[in-house]
């Protein structure tokens, strides 16, 4: 298999630099927002750790996989693998990444406006004084109107686009390694707050006891999806980012880096949230409005919470955009690449396109929340369809393609950077990109669906 020259690409310039576009990417609202009110879906620490094995034994494989495809292939999603795979099919990976990278642009940007929403509010002392039944009241009226949330939502499309086409992730990178450590300590102070309120035991209970009665198919499944989602994967986010990672970076360390920071990031936002959940008498399984329910009553209960509010508020728009710019640049690097677009047209296409699904998934919460199939609104049907349903199949072919498809020599060429670093645990990953990572994936994704 031909190795391709990254002569004149566009790439991160430090190790460092890799690390922090590609946390960027991962962390998010995938962590803050979809991980509390999916493991309160998902019945609590049962969920926890099972998503912590998934993470371990099949997220951390699929990210490096990613990044070897994407830094060898040098291209975008889909035209890495036409590169590594000549007239094969194997690029059909990319288009459905491309697909699923509408898809979750379409419902991320709903919960990133939501966001921008509560920074405002935050500023305006919105929430001082409420109860926590009004805090609901207040949340209640926004999302289901209609005007306010498609603004904001446009408002957050606008950013992402700005920043993919004036081309400054370098600046993104500069900011975000001072603020990214800036919401961990947030969400460490939120956390300490969150368990010494009266009654928060009975969150961290339900958080890391585990009751594996409550374990059905669906709920290994949203494990998978969570997963997926949170470290960015089984879209080819990590391969368009993989191959802009310089030859001498070292891929697995890179890995399990962001894997472990995205999970951290995620576990203590289940500790900020689910104490608070229980001592404030509220539902854990409330669904996608769980956290805008949630903090505002966390901040009320803390000293400065006002000047907390903001900061954390804004903090969560900046880790919403450094994802949603990971997934505008898989559609954005396809469109320049492949059909030869310039960077202006294809951000231009590419977010008027996200947009109008956009509207419909933002609607979906009022104007159209009588729009369902089987229970599930438009955008519950996205998030569903694009985590649950195309993540995990992406992510099943690509460990299949690195694993089968790859001549094994490449695949350690990539890791060792030509035979550089020395490649720890090797033959225990090409076991579990062979065999492990696309057993589980295939039992997991096929029992759900009732295919097995
Ligand atoms: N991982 C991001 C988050 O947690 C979302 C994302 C999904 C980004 C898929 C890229 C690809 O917010």
């Amino acid at each position: 298999m031909a190795k391709f020259s990254d002569e004149g690409r566009d790439s991160f310039t430090s190790k460092f630099g890799i690390v922090c576009a590609a946390a960027g990417s991962a962390i998010g609202l995938g962590n803050i927002w979809r991980f509390p009110y999916v493991v309160g879906d998902s019945g609590g620490g049962a969920f926890l750790l099972i998503y912590l094995g998934f993470i371990v034994l099949l997220g951390i494989p699929v990210m490096l996989s990613e990044f070897i495809i994407g830094r060898r292939g040098q291209r975008n999603a889909l035209g890495s693998f036409k590169r590594l795979a000549p007239g094969k099919s194997w690029y059909l990976v990319g288009v459905m990444g491309i697909v699923a990278a509408f898809m979750i642009l379409a419902f991320y940007s709903t919960i990133a406006g939501w966001t921008l929403h509560y920074v405002i509010q935050s500023f305006a002392n919105s929430f001082a004084g409420k109860t926590s039944a009004e805090i609901n009241q207040f949340f209640e009226s926004f999302h289901t109107r209609a005007l306010m949330p498609l603004l904001w939502q446009l408002i957050f499309m606008s950013m992402t686009a700005w920043i993919i086409f004036s081309g400054v992730k370098k600046g993104i990178e500069k900011y975000t390694k001072v603020l990214m450590p800036f919401l961990v300590l947030l969400l460490v102070i939120m956390a300490i707050r969150s368990v010494t309120l009266p009654g928060a035991k009975d969150g961290l209970l339900f958080l890391f006891k585990p009751d594996f009665s409550a374990v059905d198919s669906g709920v290994l499944l949203a494990a998978l999806g969570q997963a997926f989602f949170s470290l960015s994967i089984g879209m080819g986010a990590l391969i368009t980012y993989g191959s802009y990672i310089r030859k001498h970076n070292n891929l697995g360390n890179i890995s399990v880096q962001v894997s472990l920071a995205d999970t951290m990031i995620a576990t203590l936002a289940g500790v900020a949230i689910f104490p608070a959940v229980f001592a404030f008498g509220l539902d854990p399984a409330e669904g996608p409005g769980l956290i805008f329910t949630v903090l505002p009553n966390i901040f009320q209960q803390m000293p400065g919470g006002y000047f907390f509010s903001i900061t954390f508020f804004v903090l969560l728009a900046i880790a919403a955009l450094t994802s949603s710019i990971s997934i505008l640049e898989v559609v954005v690097a396809y469109l320049t690449e492949e059909l030869n677009l310039t960077r202006r047209k294809a951000t231009l296409m590419a977010i008027i396109a996200a947009a109008f699904v956009g509207v419909f998934c933002t609607l979906s919460f009022g104007t159209l929340k009588n729009v369902t199939i089987k229970e599930l609104h438009i955008f519950g049907m996205l998030d569903f369809t694009a985590s649950n349903l195309l993540l995990p199949l992406g992510g099943l072919l690509i460990v299949i393609f690195v694993g089968w498809y790859m001549k094994s020599s490449d695949v350690k060429d990539e890791l060792s950077n030509k035979g550089v670093l020395k490649v720890k645990l090797f033959d225990i990953l090409m076991f579990i990109l062979k065999f492990i990572a696309p057993l589980a994936i295939a039992i997991v994704l096929f029992d759900s669906l009732g295919i097995i």
